[in-house]
């Protein structure tokens, strides 16, 4: 593994026993917004922390503009998860909230990967664990299809749901404690710093997964984005979380890319020759 730079932010990078209980552990808009303002600080957060938070959105967090997944409009995507039985619908998700066992017919681990994307990364780790279960959460139907059509595919597989929501819903539909792991696989960077709230690795969603993940539950997050990986770890630190593993060229460390599974945005970013960041967190 290659450890994480020496100094204050990589502390507590370290090396990270990896844990059997894991699944793929070590191997494995536009829309304006009001303007992030100190009243809108959390108790404990300092006013320092706040504008730390806005200069790496200035400064390091860049768009990957024009090499990321275009959002086409899918017509008949809609119609298409509705018929699915592979999603678990809306007027469903949340009544199943603390019951997923109930869902999946087992008491088997729940794992989720949010912003799943076309779905490769999670119907490849669902296949080589079938003592897991996995929930893919994506928020557009337009993507959400492409996986619906490669998961009818696999039929063989009884463990791989999804779900079509915007991951800011996750404490309502999983309960305390009832989520395993979640994976974080090349988030949207959100540039913009009053758009920070929306990254998946920021203190808020930290937050959300907080209320949601076992005890000795963990985040992985993986990026070709240096400057949205450099804000998790600050944001993971400001959060209180511990950072158990990091490297900053996944594919060329060789403990922690062990039985590694490639997403369709690490295939791509990967093939360009952008080297791959990843780091496993727990509170
Ligand atoms: C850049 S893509 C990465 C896809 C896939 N994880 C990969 O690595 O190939 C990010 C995905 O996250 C989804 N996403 C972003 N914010 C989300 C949210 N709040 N809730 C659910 N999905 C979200 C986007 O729609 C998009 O499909």
């Amino acid at each position: 593994m290659t450890l994480c730079q020496s100094g204050e932010l990589w502390k507590n990078c370290g090396r990270w026993e990896a844990d059997d209980a894991w699944p793929g552990g070590t191997e494995a808009g536009g829309r304006t917004e009001k303007p992030r303002d100190e009243k809108r600080m959390t108790r404990g957060q300092s006013r320092n922390a706040v504008k730390n938070r806005k200069n790496y959105a200035e400064t390091k967090i860049t768009h990957n503009g024009g090499k990321g997944m275009r959002l086409r409009n899918i017509p008949g995507s809609r119609e298409e998860i509705a018929r699915s039985r592979y999603v678990v619908h809306e007027d469903v998700m949340k009544e199943k909230r603390g019951r997923w066992n109930e869902v999946f017919g087992n008491d088997h681990p729940v794992y989720i990967e949010v912003g799943m994307g076309k779905g490769k990364f999670l119907a490849e780790l669902a296949n080589r664990h079938p003592e897991y279960n996995f929930v893919g959460i994506e928020k557009y139907s337009s993507v959400l299809v492409r996986a619906v059509k490669k998961r009818e595919e696999q039929p063989e597989l009884e463990n791989l749901l999804f779900l079509r929501m915007d991951a800011e819903e996750l404490p309502e539909v999983f309960g305390t404690e009832e989520v395993a792991g979640i994976y974080l696989n090349f988030s949207d960077p959100w540039p913009k710093d009053r758009h920070a709230k929306r990254r998946l690795p920021s203190r808020e969603f930290l937050a959300r997964y907080d209320k949601i993940l076992t005890r000795d539950g963990r985040v992985e997050f993986k990026t070709d984005n240096r400057g949205l990986f450099e804000f998790a770890l600050e944001e993971a630190k400001e959060a209180g979380w511990t950072v158990e593993a990091c490297t900053f060229d996944l594919h060329n460390d060789k403990e922690m890319a062990q039985g590694n599974i490639m997403t369709e945005y690490e295939e791509r970013f990967s093939g360009m020759g952008q080297a791959i960041c990843k780091m496993v967190i727990r509170r």
